[in-house]
């Protein structure tokens, strides 16, 4: 059986491309492989949080898994700082990775271009602690979005050195997992990058109907095809781009030939990309705020998660310090 792991910072929200790059297609993989999800607030720590706010954006995230349908009976939740294991091969693994590594993802030069005043060495590690986080459970597939697709380059290249170092074969080489093929991108409503919790551009599971209504209405388009068959900007990229992903095959089809023909009309597009986004979304909503306030339940899925995490890592983590040359005396 394949073992699969997926995670989600704890900072904000989950919003659209958090649901459709990592959480739709592990809710579904639960039902047939063993799951581990959790929740990356060491990770969430690079940007400095208040220590007030803390525990309540991992109970956000937690409801929020909750709702968009992980089952505690059938995957493992749990949060990172609660499985120590994770940090001590976090420092393992960093003894195998070369800062000119390190300093070339793309995520990093990002961080430094949008924070000069706080490139932090944990922003630099950033991809270690993330390959700690896979291979602590030997995962074989990470659900994950595109933006996810560098850091799981350098998982797989640490797994293989260490194997290749310690001479046993400790780690498989995990990959990206997408349902479709290819790892998606959704992109923001304001015609630049991707959606994103720092961009401001997101639609979040939270929203109701009358917020993401105006959300899309107020997207960002041109002024229409001039001729048939003109190629489309980039703006109507991103509309089409989510339209795929929360409409059936036949509403994209239709949209796309009236913008083909120069029919188009951007407003009816936007109206049934709102309402489709909704369908979606609306059924989460009622149930995050449902979960957020039982405390009963929230305790049960977390030390249940717990108790199976750290025994899962606990696992690796002897075969790791074996490997390594660690004896008692
Ligand atoms: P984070 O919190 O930024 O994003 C969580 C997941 O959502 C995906 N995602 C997107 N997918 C498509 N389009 C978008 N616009 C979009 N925005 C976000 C991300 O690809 C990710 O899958 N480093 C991770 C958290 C993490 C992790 C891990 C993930 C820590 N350790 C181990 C998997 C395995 C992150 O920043 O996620």
């Amino acid at each position: 059986m394949k073992t699969v792991l997926s995670g989600i910072r704890s900072t904000g929200h989950l919003h659209l491309g958090n649901y459709f790059g990592a959480l739709r297609n592990f809710t579904q993989l639960q039902h047939q492989a063993k799951c581990y999800f959790f929740i990356a607030d060491l990770h969430s720590l690079t940007t400095h949080p208040k220590p007030d706010d803390f525990h309540s954006n991992v109970r956000i995230i937690l409801s929020e898994y909750l709702a968009s349908g992980l089952d505690p009976e059938k995957s493992t939740l749990f949060v990172q700082s609660s499985v120590p294991e994770v940090s001590e091969l976090f420092v393992l693994l960093n003894m195998l990775t070369y800062k000119g590594e390190l300093e070339r993802t793309a995520s990093f030069k990002d961080k430094v271009r949008q924070n000069p005043q706080n490139v932090n060495a944990g922003l630099l590690t950033y991809p270690v602690l993330m390959a700690a986080d896979i291979l602590v459970h030997r995962a074989d597939w990470v659900p994950v979005g595109k933006d996810q697709e560098q850091h799981l380059e350098i998982t797989r290249l640490l797994a293989r050195r260490f194997n290749k170092i310690y001479n046993t074969p400790v780690f498989p080489e995990p990959e990206a997992y997408n349902f479709g093929g290819n790892l998606v991108k959704i992109p923001g409503l304001d015609g630049t990058g991707k959606m994103g919790k720092s961009e401001g551009n997101g639609i979040y599971l939270v929203d109701d109907e009358k917020t993401i209504t105006k959300k899309v209405m107020r997207a960002v388009t041109d002024s229409g095809p001039q001729t048939p068959g003109s190629p489309m900007s980039q703006e109507i990229v991103n509309l089409f781009t989510i339209l795929s992903v929360v409409s059936d095959p036949q509403t994209t089809a239709y949209f796309k030939d009236q913008y083909n023909n120069c029919t188009i009309r951007y407003g009816d597009l936007k109206k049934q990309l709102a309402a489709d986004i909704c369908k979606h979304t609306l059924p989460i909503k009622e149930r995050i705020e449902e979960i957020y306030h039982d405390d009963t339940y929230l305790k049960y899925v977390i030390e249940k998660g717990t108790a199976e995490a750290r025994a899962s890592a606990q696992a690796t983590m002897q075969l790791v310090r074996e490997a390594v040359g660690f004896k008692a005396f």
